[in-house]
């Protein structure tokens, strides 16, 4: 274990009032079984060879803070999002992220079908462009919104597999596990996928949220 890397809920990050987040025992404890839980599933999961890397929230908003409030789309430029690295937006008061996977960090998505809740995405919990087997438009871009679909606390991304991590999503709160598609791992508190919002790119360098092609 000692070189694993920690969990730790990254400041700032949204917990809902009531959330048992950091509180103790929240953390370690859950860690450790899953864990264990993930042994084996990364063994045929290749490195990543860049650092993945948590970017501050992107200030690209057209609408004013009322407009936002009010659920206006925002808009999200994605042109200088290296790859393996996460930035993060807010819609309607909730935190999205942007993630540029990698062609290894996609490689991960089919190798652990059989271990996932919800490997196909039945569930409704992405627009119908975003359910396939990336869970997004174009393959190396993944928006999700960044609330466990179990009591609502913010997940820390931990995007690099290692050698007991298959790479994706942990909630600390109750020790939810999500790939790198936000597939939610069997046998989890978290009884769907995390969601993924409407989104469109208005061209290859900018990402709108909260509205798609159709109008949603
Ligand atoms: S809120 Fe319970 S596991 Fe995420």
């Amino acid at each position: 274990m000692s070189n694993s890397p920690s969990i730790t809920a990254p400041a700032g990050d949204y917990k809902p009032a009531g959330s048992t987040a950091g509180t103790a025992g929240g953390i370690g404890a859950p860690m450790s079984a899953r864990r264990k839980f993930l042994m084996g599933a990364t063994s045929a999961v290749g490195a990543v060879g860049t650092a993945a890397i948590v970017a501050p929230f992107v200030a690209s908003w057209f609408p004013s803070e009322r407009a936002k409030a009010a659920g206006a789309p925002v808009e999200v430029e994605i042109g200088t999002i290296e790859p393996g690295m996460l930035v993060r937006a807010e819609w309607r008061g909730q935190p999205v992220w942007i993630v540029k996977r990698t062609p290894e960090m996609l490689a991960t998505l089919d190798n652990i079908k059989g271990r996932l809740a919800d490997p196909d995405s039945k569930s409704p919990q992405q627009p119908s462009y975003a359910q396939n087997a990336t869970r997004s438009i174009r393959p190396d871009l993944l928006v999700l919104v960044g609330i466990c679909t179990h009591l609502g606390c913010s997940p820390t991304d931990r995007l690099q597999p290692a050698s007991d991590w298959v790479g994706g999503f942990y909630c600390p709160c109750h020790g939810s596990i999500f790939d790198l598609a936000g597939r939610v791992f069997s046998g989890m508190p978290a009884p769907t996928n995390l969601v993924v919002p409407p989104y469109m790119f208005v061209n290859d360098n900018r990402l709108r949220i909260g509205e798609d092609s159709k109008g949603a």
